[in-house]
């Protein structure tokens, strides 16, 4: 069956290197193909599989983390791919009277300074996270623009520029909202800022805002009621595949160092998956595509997650779902200075 679908051409994700695990690929470039609300009858019929054949697939992909079901529409059977739960062991062992239950929020790569930077929909994610009753969001990197000196372009695309601005902009601007701490980490663009001038930004960011807590430059560990989890921020280009390059972070962790869930910023991608069995997030964006995305030819994901987990008192997570928050097109302030103009900051007092 696996070869009946790659005779078929498949376009592959992966442009430079190949993945060891050529399931986790094969999964990939299937997972990619599907389509949300494609008829399965037309699937079957491009790729000449039985009804048990497309069974078999849509387990294999479920093993893999990816989440795809089929359900009726119309009156006609189609893929969905938008269900984001992923129920893992001892599955039908669950007490939930013994787990622990526990909510976070994580954004990642607010980019601040940029002209494509999205303010409005950072402070629409933190109301939902008060209303929801968490206390702890989670930001992956690339809090600010930065300044990269070898960028001569850069500055067009920014209406803040330098250090004092950036920075002074997420103290005065960053939402704040009662009983939330943001818990962070830096990302490369961040770093730009030490290397012009070793500027630091958590130095002011975490000396003014006493709800914001620094973890690290460009990694970050921290235990949620006893649950292991890493934030990463890794430099590099991205990959064509949405899940190469984070399944790539996974496979560096050593198996005794492995966290329970690992979360991913700067790819500005969205994707949720289990490998080695690490829950990996790679967590969207704040900031509309940019002219150096746009160039690149990457695409960009802007949104957030929340992370619904149950775990018991050993650390171990029972039950996980990854709720992704993705925001439209049509969501976007694509005009230079309407986000900076209008957008007021964000106080729950
Ligand atoms: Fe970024
Ligand atoms: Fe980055």
């Amino acid at each position: 069956m696996v070869n009946k679908m790659e005779d078929k051409n498949i376009k592959g994700e992966v442009q430079s290197e190949q993945p060891k695990d050529t399931t986790v690929q094969y999964v990939n470039r299937v997972y990619r193909y599907i389509k949300n609300g494609m008829a399965i009858e037309e699937f079957m019929a491009k790729f000449h599989i039985s009804l048990n054949e497309l069974n078999g697939i849509l387990e294999l992909c479920k093993l893999y983390g990816k989440n795809v079901e089929v359900v009726e529409k119309n009156g006609v059977q189609v893929f969905s791919k938008m269900i984001n739960r992923i129920a893992v062991n001892n599955k039908f062992a669950l007490n939930p009277n013994n787990l622990i239950h526990t909510e976070i929020c994580v954004v990642s790569d607010t980019h601040f300074g940029n002209i494509h930077q999205q303010l409005h929909l950072l402070n629409q994610i933190y109301q939902e996270a008060f209303n929801r009753g968490i206390t702890t969001v989670l930001h992956c990197g690339d809090m600010v623009d930065g300044n990269y000196p070898n960028r001569p372009e850069q500055p067009r695309q920014q209406f803040l520029h330098g250090f004092d601005e950036q920075v002074g902009y997420v103290v005065d601007m960053y939402p704040e909202v009662r009983g939330i701490t943001t818990k962070y980490i830096l990302g490369s663009h961040d770093e730009t800022h030490y290397k012009n001038g070793q500027a630091t930004v958590n130095q002011w960011v975490s000396r003014c805002r006493k709800d914001m807590e620094y973890l690290g430059q460009d990694y970050g560990s921290l235990d949620i009621n006893g649950v292991k989890i890493f934030m990463d921020h890794p430099g590099g280009g991205s990959a064509a595949s949405v899940s190469y390059k984070p399944q790539k972070r996974i496979e560096i962790l050593e198996s005794s160092y492995k966290p329970k869930i690992l979360l991913i910023g700067h790819y500005h991608k969205s994707y949720a998956f289990v490998y080695r069995n690490v829950r990996g997030i790679a967590v969207p964006c704040f900031c509309d595509k940019t002219q150096f995305q746009q160039k690149q030819g990457l695409s960009n994901a802007v949104g957030a997650y929340f992370l619904s987990i149950y775990s018991d008192t050993k650390g171990n997570i029972q039950y996980f779902e990854p709720e992704e928050v993705l925001f439209k097109p049509s969501d976007m302030w694509e005009e230079a200075g309407k986000d900076r103009n209008k957008v007021k900051k964000l106080v729950i007092k």
